[in-house]
């Protein structure tokens, strides 16, 4: 199809409006001509005979009467072996050859192909034909790193095929036509080893959406024993400038439970980004000892990159992470952060002189964030096996304000929310997840009433600790200050993780619930001190050993023997489990 034509009739920052002839449709994409560069662009109003785009590059040198040409497909991205390991651009440019195509300093109109030509892919044929076949149906298979990459029918061919002929196992590059598919009506569809999908629908090739039960380990405590994240769930993670949203993201990148992790840099500081990109090919993984790269895409717009791009990074990280979901894999999307994604929105919205809601975001915002999230899910594939897709997105209120907008309408939508505090992040305390205000919905890896037990003592533990702020130590009764000891301890040897020390940083969940019951026996135990000062020397003793005990490696020499002094230790100053304690922990 030939493409629609128009002309530039007016520029607006990195928006413009385009005088049309012919059909043009919504997230279309148009090409601006600027010079001898084309700067691609997506249709987001139609309104008569104008269009208006938004250009995803430096709109600097457009002016009136400039040419656009129109390409008839929807913004896309394309699927196929290879994806694994990239670092692309929120266009699906791989960032490092643009780089090296364009310069240090990346120039705009330079797109290059997302997959490598020239790599070649070993295939494994798995149909016949002859064979019946529909969208998403494997045809046969590549090997991708550690991961068995399938190739699919393509997601856009609705109805069935049948198979005239598929290629013979052997290595193909990706523009190869590896099978042919004939439709009802006797086409010919010829399939290569990679496809076009666009990134603002959402991949529904499954049987089934089923409700996220099991938990996504990240191992990190405060995440899988108090506020848990379900496969296939949502989470966000809010807080304040610099609260440590960055940290936690990249803890989660590599130690979460899961095959794929797709982290989407989205408005960040571009020395922020340049540190993950130097950081993660050094990473290993743990379970291949290969790369951690090797099972990560990263995509990435810095802050300094034209602030359309942002949206088309969000898209197209969750497209990838729908697509490796089809494969059967568990997939993990962290957008960092989403604020910077909703403010490109804003300043959209405003070009365009949209009616304002709160905060002068659009008022569609809300649906907007709330139809990313529900692109998560865990589903049931048509040959019998599962994926999921789980989303955690940062959101960076201005001030730390959950009351914000962007917050708000995250937190109505998300499974689990990790609220991160000033006054923990300036006290230190890591990660700076609030205890109180955080909640899930999501089933943990540790009974729930047990959980809600531990949980208890942190609430009655701050209110004595409010309580003295105001009468002082001596006006609080020793009953109320060992519960103020009880809450101090778990907060510093199980809320907080150093994610610097070898050990601490990353705890299995077979570790966690068994300190966690170990503490369990502890907060449950009726203590008699003298005294408070007795009190508190005895549970800094007790602290303090507890921390060494996280710090040494799991079931070594070491953590038997701190183990059996913090049993010893509890053991002569217990007098008994209290009541409510013995129900729950026999
Ligand atoms: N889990 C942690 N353990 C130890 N230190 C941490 C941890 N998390 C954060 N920090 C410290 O806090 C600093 C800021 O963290 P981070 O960059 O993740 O904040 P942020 O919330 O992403 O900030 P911004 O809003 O600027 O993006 C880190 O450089 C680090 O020194
Ligand atoms: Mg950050």
């Amino acid at each position: 199809m030939i493409g629609t034509k128009g002309i530039v009739t007016a520029v607006n920052g990195n928006m413009v409006s385009v005088r049309f002839d012919g059909d043009v449709s919504m997230n279309e994409v148009g090409y601006v001509k600027v010079a001898d560069k084309r700067l691609k662009s997506e249709v987001i109003r139609i309104r008569g005979e104008i269009s208006q785009l938004q250009v995803f590059e430096i709109t600097k040198g457009i002016s009136i009467g400039d040419e656009v040409e129109f390409t008839g497909d929807m913004l896309s991205v394309e699927l196929g072996p290879g994806l694994l390991g990239q670092v692309y651009d929120g266009l699906q440019n791989p960032l490092p050859q643009l780089a090296q195509a364009a310069g240090y300093f990346l120039e705009r109109g330079v797109y290059l192909d997302a997959l490598p030509v020239s790599n070649t892919w070993q295939f494994t044929p798995k149909v016949k034909p002859g064979d019946k076949v529909e969208r998403a149906d494997t045809l046969g298979t590549v090997p991708e790193g550690s991961f068995t990459h399938r190739i699919m029918v393509p997601f856009n061919l609705y109805g069935s095929y049948t198979v005239s002929w598929v290629k013979e196992a052997g290595t193909y590059n990706i523009r190869e036509t590896i099978a042919e598919l004939k439709d009802e009506k006797g086409n010919a569809v010829p399939v290569k080893l990679s496809f076009r999908w666009p990134v603002k629908r959402a991949i529904d090739c499954y049987e089934e959406r089923l409700k996220p039960t099991e938990p996504m380990v990240t191992r990190v405590r405060l995440i899988d024993t108090f506020f848990p994240v379900a496969r296939g769930g949502t989470y966000c993670i809010p807080g304040p400038f610099g609260a440590g949203k960055t940290v936690l993201q990249q803890i989660t990148s590599r130690f979460a439970d899961v095959d794929i992790v797709i982290v989407a840099a989205c408005g960040e500081r571009a020395g922020e980004v340049v540190e993950t990109l130097k950081e993660f090919p050094e990473l290993k993984d743990e379970r291949t000892g290969r790369s951690l790269m090797e099972r990560t895409i990263i995509i990435c717009n810095t802050s300094s990159m034209p602030v359309a791009a942002r949206e088309a990074s969000v898209y197209t990280a969750v497209t990838l992470a729908e697509y490796y979901r089809q494969m059967g894999l568990n997939v993990l999307l962290l957008a960092d952060s989403t604020s910077r994604w909703a403010q490109a929105m804003r300043e959209m919205s405003g070009r365009l002189e949209e009616i304002p809601g709160e905060e002068a975001f659009p008022a569609y915002m809300e649906s907007t964030i709330a139809s990313f999230y529900e692109r998560a899910g865990i589903v049931r594939l048509r040959d019998g096996s599962f994926g999921s897709v789980t989303i955690g997105g940062t959101v960076s209120p201005a001030g730390g304000n959950f009351e914000e907008p962007v917050t708000q309408a995250t937190l109505k939508v998300v499974g689990a929310f990790h609220g991160l505090s000033r006054e923990r992040s300036d006290a230190r305390k890591f990660p700076a997840i609030h205890p109180l205000d955080s909640w899930s919905k999501y089933k943990g890896i540790i009974d729930s009433e047990k959980v809600a037990y531990a949980h208890g003592f942190m609430r009655r533990s701050s209110e004595v600790e409010q309580m003295m702020k105001v009468v002082g130590e001596e006006g609080t009764s020793i009953e109320d200050y060992i519960i103020f000891l009880k809450g101090d301890l778990i907060d510093a040897v199980y809320f907080q993780q150093n994610s610097f020390d070898e050990v601490d940083a990353a705890v299995k969940p077979e570790r966690q619930k068994y300190v966690f019951a170990k503490l369990l026996f502890i907060l449950g135990s009726k203590f008699t001190f003298a005294d408070k000062n007795e009190a508190r020397s005895w549970f800094n003793k007790l602290r303090q050993k507890f921390l060494d005990y996280n710090g040494s490696q799991w079931k070594s020499d070491r953590f038997d023997k701190l183990e059996s002094e913090i049993e010893s230790a509890v053991k002569s100053q217990s007098q008994g489990l209290d009541k409510t304690a013995e129900k729950i922990i026999y």
